[in-house]
């Protein structure tokens, strides 16, 4: 493990342990406040992260900045948003099994370093391979599950909401549940 967060960048920054970094242009490293108490987890960056290093900053990142906005979080401020590879997939297709091992000992370091008391996952991808392989979203969205100590919940990926805008008020009750769980938890 790395045990300084802008060495631990450095690092990401110059990764070439996949295939990945031959076709992209940027490595999304994570964006926001590392002494966050809640840290968001997405699947990995699409064409606009890739392009800007940042993530979510497509239509699907807005959305996402509204539904904080709408809990009082903020990206510049009090939550801190990663994704589970740091390099954009080819045409958006899933990370691959040897990309995901690749990366994954980086997001475990930033978990490491910003020690987040709530860990909320974006989508499917994340949520089946940091909470339970078998995660459903549309049946558990929303729930908390105590991981050593470290409570974890999984809520519907931007882009879903975006295909499927039925689902909003949902998301949105979950986004609600995490400002509760925020505000219930000792300083
Ligand atoms: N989708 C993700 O999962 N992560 C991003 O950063 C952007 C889109």
């Amino acid at each position: 493990m790395i045990e300084d967060f802008e060495a631990l960048r450095q690092t990401v920054l110059s990764c070439k342990n996949c295939k990945l970094c031959e076709t992209r242009h940027n490595v999304v490293f994570g964006v926001g406040n590392p002494q966050s108490k809640v840290m968001f987890i997405g699947e990995g960056p699409g064409e606009n992260e890739d392009l800007q290093g940042e993530p979510f900053v497509g239509r699907g990142g807005q959305l996402l900045d509204k539904m904080l906005t709408h809990v009082d979080l903020s990206r510049n401020e009090n939550v801190y948003i990663a994704n589970m590879v740091k390099c954009r997939p080819p045409k958006n297709r899933d990370p691959e099994k040897d990309e995901l091992e690749a990366c994954i000992g980086y997001l475990r370091n930033q978990v490491h370093l910003i020690r987040p008391k709530i860990i909320v996952c974006l989508g499917r991808i994340a949520a089946c391979a940091i909470i339970d392989p078998g995660f459903k979203v549309t049946k558990q969205h929303g729930e908390f599950y105590d991981r050593n100590g470290t409570l974890m919940m999984g809520t519907f990926h931007p882009a879903a909401l975006l295909r499927n805008p039925g689902s909003k008020p949902a998301a949105l009750e979950d986004f609600l549940k995490l400002r509760e769980k925020l505000d219930s938890l000792p300083d």
